[in-house]
């Protein structure tokens, strides 16, 4: 008998992207007259001016993405019937079961595709898009949709001004798709966690989840939990070495990258890399100003903004990376 062979590696491209974003916006003046904080506070130390955000009983997680999944299909030009795998990173899915990705591939027209959530917090997209390229580049699956979605409003305590302040409400998605040439793609990607640190950023569902140090009285379980200067210290320690260890790893300087995609955590965060490793300030895409972290959906509609406002230099790869609860952080270097 003749043993069937394994398919050869393939690359992988970028088909389509969309987003979402919903219509109502909260603006720092708004959140000023909700808590004790400012327009000037909030853009000075995170460069945030506003957010989109779900409005309650009619929007949220499965919509939001149900509209960039539309979008990102449209886009590509694709039968969404030829859908093998869709994969969403979010937090915030309504229900448990079903996931947010099975309940898609019914509404989008994908069944019977593959389907499933991950939950890696504001890495939720990365980890989807790193998972998706690793499947059709070993030959499992030809089209994958991977999304990036949190309805992140619907965990905020609107009293606890160090942590509202900074979150809104997005959705982004892609449609990865199978090519001969196996340079495209992800040349480079990373996906880790630490869970020692996961207390400084948590959604506790019931009091025993409380974490030890989180002595604050009045805690609304269901709300998510953060240490903000915990956070900011992991953050800007792993965002540096996550984007140096990828540059160093696939021998590339700083400049040679087209365009660095990172996770819209704080205005700071992405500066002090910035700085502290020379990249073009030009090529550092940021949006933060206009709709906060949106935690999973950040990534995803970073992307889609990007090509749809035709910044993409496709002779030069992109890199990728973001870092949330968990603590998680991860990266992706592309080429197109
Ligand atoms: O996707 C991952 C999720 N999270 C993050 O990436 C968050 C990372 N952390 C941060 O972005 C920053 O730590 C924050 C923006 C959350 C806070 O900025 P900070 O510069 O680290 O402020 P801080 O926590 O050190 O607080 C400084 C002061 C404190 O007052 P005192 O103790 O100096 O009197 C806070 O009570 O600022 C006060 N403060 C505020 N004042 C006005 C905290 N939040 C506010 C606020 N408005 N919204």
């Amino acid at each position: 008998m003749k043993i069937p062979q394994l398919p050869a590696p393939r690359g992988v491209r970028i088909a389509g992207t969309g987003s979402f974003t919903p219509d109502a916006i909260l603006s720092n003046e708004d959140l000023s007259k909700m808590v004790d904080t400012s327009d000037e506070w909030i853009v000075q130390r995170t460069g945030i001016h506003r957010r989109h955000i779900c409005e309650p009983n009619s929007e949220g997680t499965f919509s939001m993405a149900n509209k960039a999944l539309e979008r990102a299909i449209e886009d590509a030009g694709i039968d969404p019937s030829t859908i093998d795998m869709i994969i969403v990173g979010t937090v915030t899915s309504e229900m448990t079961c079903p996931s947010t990705a099975a309940r898609l591939t019914a509404a989008c027209g994908a069944t019977p595709a593959g389907a499933f959530d991950v939950s890696a917090a504001c890495c939720g997209f990365m980890y989807s898009m790193n998972l998706g390229e690793s499947l059709i580049r070993v030959g499992r699956a030809n089209r994958v949709a991977v999304l990036g979605v949190d309805h992140m409003t619907s965990l905020m305590d609107y009293d606890d001004r160090s942590c509202s302040i900074l979150f809104g409400d997005a959705a982004g998605a892609a449609i990865l798709e199978a090519v001969d040439d196996p340079n495209r793609g992800s040349i480079h990607q990373t996906m880790h966690a630490d869970g020692r640190g996961w207390g400084a950023l948590y959604i506790p569902r019931k009091s025993g989840d409380i974490a030890e140090n989180d002595t604050e009285e009045g805690i609304r379980l269901g709300c998510l939990r953060m240490n903000g200067r915990e956070v900011y210290k992991f953050a800007v320690t792993k965002f540096q070495r996550a984007i140096s260890s990828a540059l160093e790893a696939t021998g590339l300087e700083p400049d040679d990258v087209g365009i660095y995609i990172c996770h819209q955590s704080n205005l700071r965060i992405i500066e002090s890399a910035v700085e502290k490793l020379g990249l073009p300030e030009d090529r550092v895409y940021i949006n933060i100003n206009e709709y906060g972290n949106t935690s999973a959906g950040s990534v995803g509609l970073c992307l889609d903004e990007v090509r749809k406002k035709k910044l993409v230099d496709e002779s030069k790869p992109m890199l990728m990376v973001a870092f949330g609860g968990g603590m998680t952080w991860s990266s992706s270097v592309w080429n197109w």
